[in-house]
């Protein structure tokens, strides 16, 4: 997406691979919306940590920065022996897939990109493979994201006010956005709508970076405090809730995404307001059955006891607050699985379907056995 730097548009991705330097470069999301930064990772290790600090984050993101972590790591292995080889590649895998638990994108993104691999007879062949397939995970993310766009955009009218929680838009992933790629195409077919954004707490990606992404595009939107869209349904002031996910379950339709949501699906049913998930199909999780089993990630306390700001004006230097009690401590889980009957219906790059439909249609969706 374009993004407005001294008064001057440029198209920027959220990942990208520079292969002269063997380096997987990211826009450095914790500076965001104070800094635009892009940033390299010298190696697989530094790309894990980048995942793990949430420098990039967001599932779709972090699935495009695992599958170039992956290739990057290959690339590193000097020498012709499979066997080391394929040992090397393994511990890369390892070390990314730990990185980050909840979303399976990395996971999924990793196994497309070890698929790709086993076609080649040297070591030099499953190089060239694993870095040719992990550019294709990331081309397919921004097809899947725009087919979203297309689908999602008949669910926006004239006039609506969409609530949106956290951060699914183009700094999720390699660029546009999911739960964001409805309001992209709608305001493109010169659709007028608001958008209220969940500040998300404890890490406030939807005050800082969903906000930063909207006003970016011009898309007209306040943001609001995690606690005030109950009231605001109340009142009717939200007509639509669209949200992203983590790790959607084929089975099951369950939904994990970041904390909060599944709180916000309670509202939208209690006030008969629809609500959907948009996903690309790197997100579905065709083995797990039941959404209990999925690993939800718990987070340092600080994020919750404290918070993160500028200071000293626009170009202020980023620093953390403690904000609770001194001698308090907290829990601190990321996401939080909402359940299907909670959910309107599921935008993906094929088409809206009820949670429940999505095993039917597994073959379309890409389900590989
Ligand atoms: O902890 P984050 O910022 O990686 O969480 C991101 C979210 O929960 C998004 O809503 C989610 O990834 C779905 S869209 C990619």
């Amino acid at each position: 997406m374009n993004v407005t730097l001294r008064g001057r548009p440029q198209p920027h991705r959220t990942v990208t691979f520079d292969r002269k330097q063997n380096a997987v470069r990211l826009i450095e999301q914790r500076l965001l919306p104070h800094e635009f930064k892009i940033v390299g990772t010298p190696d697989f290790r530094a790309t894990a940590a980048a995942i793990a600090d949430m420098v990039v984050r967001g599932a779709g993101a972090i699935g495009a920065t695992a599958a170039y972590g992956l290739a990057q790591g290959a690339l590193a292995f000097r020498g012709r022996d499979l066997k080391r080889f394929s040992v090397h590649v393994e511990t890369v895998y390892q070390v990314l897939k730990n990185a980050r638990p909840t979303a399976v994108d990395p996971v999924n993104a990793m196994d497309g990109v070890r698929a790709a691999m086993v076609a080649g007879a040297t070591v030099a062949e499953q190089q060239a493979l694993a870095l040719a397939a992990a550019e294709e995970f990331a081309r397919e993310d921004v097809r899947h994201c725009e087919a979203i766009g297309r689908h999602g955009a008949k669910l926006i009218r004239n006039g609506m006010r969409v609530l949106t929680h956290c951060n699914a838009g183009w700094l999720a992933f390699v660029d546009i956005g999911t739960a964001t790629a409805p309001l992209y195409a709608a305001q493109a077919q010169g659709k007028k709508f608001h958008v209220f954004c969940d500040e998300t707490r404890p890490r406030s990606q939807g005050a800082t970076l969903t906000a930063w992404e909207l006003a970016q595009q011009k898309i007209p939107h306040q943001i609001i405090a995690d606690n005030a869209a109950g009231h605001l349904m109340q009142r009717g002031e939200i007509d639509l809730v669209i949200v992203g996910s983590d790790r959607t379950l084929g089975r099951t339709g369950e939904v994990a995404n970041k904390i909060g949501t599944y709180t916000k699906a309670v509202l939208a049913a209690r006030h008969k307001i629809p609500f959907y998930v948009a996903i690309p199909l790197s997100t579905i999780d065709w083995d797990l059955r039941r959404g209990f089993d999925i690993p939800i990630e718990e987070r340092h306390e600080d994020e919750v006891l404290g918070a993160w700001g500028v200071v000293g004006g626009r170009k202020g230097k980023r620093t953390y607050i403690r904000v609770a009690n001194p001698t308090s401590g907290a829990r601190n889980p990321g996401f939080d699985v909402t359940p299907a009957e909670l959910i309107t219906g599921i935008i993906t790059p094929v088409g809206i379907f009820k949670p429940r439909e999505l095993w039917g249609r597994r073959r379309e969706l890409g389900r590989a056995r």
